[in-house]
C-alpha cells in the first residue's frame, strides 16, 4: 500500500528500512533519508510514525519472547500455533 504519494513509498518500503541496530531510523525524517528522499507535503508523517511504532513494538516483542521453554503465555501460544513435524 502506498503511504506517501509524494515519494511513492509503500508500507513495505518503510518496514524494509527498519532493521534493528544502530542504523535503524528513529524518526520519520530518518526514514525518508534512509529511502533517499525527503518529505514534501508531510501528510504521510503520522502514517510512517505508526508503521515505525508497530514494527519496533513487534521487534521488541520478538526479542522479549525468544525463549521456547514456555515461560510466558506468548511463548505457549506460539508453541501451540507452530506446526509439529
Ligand atoms: S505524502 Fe508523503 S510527503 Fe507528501
Amino acid at each position: 500500500m502506498i503511504v506517501c504519494s509524494c515519494n511513492v513509498l509503500s508500507d513495505g518500503d518503510v518496514k524494509a528500512c527498519l532493521r534493528p541496530g544502530p542504523e535503524c531510523p528513529r524518526t520519520p525524517a530518518q526514514v525518508y533519508r534512509c529511502l533517499g528522499c525527503s518529505p514534501n507535503c508531510g501528510r504521510c508523517v503520522r502514517t510512517i510514525r505508526s508503521i515505525m511504532d508497530k514494527a519496533l513494538a513487534d521487534a521488541a516483542s520478538e526479542a522479549l519472547h525468544v525463549c521456547n521453554k514456555g515461560c510466558c503465555p506468548i511463548a505457549l501460544e506460539r508453541a501451540a500455533a507452530e506446526p509439529t513435524l
